[in-house]
């Protein structure tokens, strides 16, 4: 049988990248009724059981054309921003094949925080007051003028360390300093956003979104910081929970009609139209949500807490995205609750030490995403900062809160970072 649209049973599909997120992506995927043929590029050893791991990086656009020619794929799914800054989707296209994840230009909403302060300016959508910078002298005045605590952003990618918040001008300097002077990330640093400091809890809202539909998903929050109670250097994400007790549907509405579908709407209208996932990190102030950044993506971990309470066919909604027709389908949430627990490396985030034997240990009743684990003889050692995501589901926070840490406590490496307090 196959759809209007042309989803059928048997789709060979292409999850594009490594991490715990992508493993939710397939895990998610491979519960389709259309009973999709999976692959992964490069997958890891936890996604063995659903998909075919093909070999190659993730941020190899020509790699991974040519393994969607070899595997005759019918949808690419990227997982992680660098394939779409490389231009992955505009290759996919240009190939006739289907993909969920927007163009190098869309995707400027992540790559460039240049461009997202101007556009959120342009149409009025709250975000901390900015200066835009390439000058030294004049980021300095800028910050003179506005006083500290300040915050300094490297304009392009930058592995999640792009962003300080500086407590006094001498930081501030120089850390301005090191990005323009001494160009710390490179290009990335080279124009830098100097923005005022907001305050508040902070929010993941991520949305499917194609040319004109924006579906909100069900409201995360993740632990950025490294160390309990919020403390020590930020991290990709430590664990993370969904939904979130302080968020109702009325904040979720305001924040899809008056932050996400304006963006997505001056895309569109700028001949750049947004398809796949947008994430709206968000820091609800007292005068109402903020955007702090967007990603043109799937968070990580939030896409482990988030993809479990979908209540219905990823494949479907991707599809749907993929080919505009979003607005056709019914996307629902289980009424549950999902934690999200990080085990990381020793050294995370600065710098992890891999290599090291893992266990599982005993199963229990919940999930392992796998991030940094490989096979080393047919046994599982540690090979990433983030080295797996327990999740635990149930219908009460607090249980699947004990979920999460009951297979965390399981879990066994040499010099194991948790976080003791997700989701207290
Ligand atoms: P980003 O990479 O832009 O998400 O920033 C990383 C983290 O820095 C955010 O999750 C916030 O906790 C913090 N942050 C970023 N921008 C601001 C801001 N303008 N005010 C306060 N905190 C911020
Ligand atoms: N958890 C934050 C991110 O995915 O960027």
């Amino acid at each position: 049988m196959t759809t209007e649209n042309g989803l059928r049973a048997g789709l060979r599909v292409l999850v594009v990248g490594s991490g715990a997120r992508e493993h939710a992506i397939v895990w998610k995927l491979a519960q389709s009724p259309w009973d999709p043929q999976l692959f992964a590029l490069p997958g890891n050893p936890g996604m063995g059981q659903y998909a075919a791991c093909l070999p190659g990086a993730a941020d190899d656009v020509a790699r991974v054309l040519a393994a969607v020619a070899e595997h005759d794929v019918d949808l690419v799914v990227v997982g992680p921003e660098a394939p779409l800054a490389r231009g992955l989707a505009d290759a996919c296209e240009a190939a006739g094949v289907a993909v969920f994840g927007p163009s190098q230009a869309a995707a400027r909403l992540e790559t460039s925080k240049g461009f997202c302060k101007q556009l959120l300016q342009n149409l009025g959508v709250r975000t901390a007051d900015f200066g835009l910078f390439r000058d030294l002298e004049a980021a300095r005045s800028y910050v003179r003028a506005q006083g500290t605590p300040i915050v300094i952003k490297a304009d392009g990618l930058a592995a999640g360390k792009g962003v300080v918040i500086a407590e006094d001008e001498e930081t501030a300097f120089s850390v301005l300093e090191d990005l323009m002077v001494h160009g710390r990330f490179g290009a990335s640093g080279q124009q830098v956003v100097v923005e005022s400091y907001l305050t508040g809890p902070e929010l993941s809202l991520m949305c499917f979104v194609d040319a004109e539909t924006v579906v909100p998903m069900i409201p995360a929050r993740d632990y950025k910081r490294i160390g309990d109670g919020n403390t020590g250097p930020n991290t990709g994400g430590m664990g993370a929970i969904a939904p979130v007790p302080d968020v109702d549907a009325a904040l979720v509405e305001e924040v899809r009609r008056t932050i996400v579908q304006p963006v997505v709407r001056a895309l569109a209208a700028q001949g750049t139209p947004y398809r796949g996932v947008l994430y709206a990190g968000l820091m609800l102030t007292e005068e109402g949500p903020a955007v702090i950044e967007f990603n043109a993506r799937f968070g990580d971990p939030e896409t482990q807490v988030v993809l479990p309470l979908l209540d219905g066919d990823l494949l479907e909604v991707a599809w749907a995205v993929a080919h505009d027709q979003l607005g056709d389908v019914q996307v629902a949430w289980k009424a549950a609750a999902a934690t999200a627990v990080v085990a990381a490396a020793p050294g995370y985030p600065d710098s992890p030490r891999t290599g090291a034997p893992l266990q599982l240990g005993t199963p229990v009743d919940g999930l392992v995403f796998h991030a940094g684990t490989a096979l080393r003889d047919g046994a599982l050692v540690t090979a990433g900062g983030r080295v797996l995501t327990a999740v635990g589901l149930a219908e009460r926070p607090a249980d699947a809160r004990r979920i999460a840490y009951e297979i965390i406590d399981r879990v066994y490496f040499e010099g194991k970072q948790v976080r003791t307090d997700i989701g207290r």
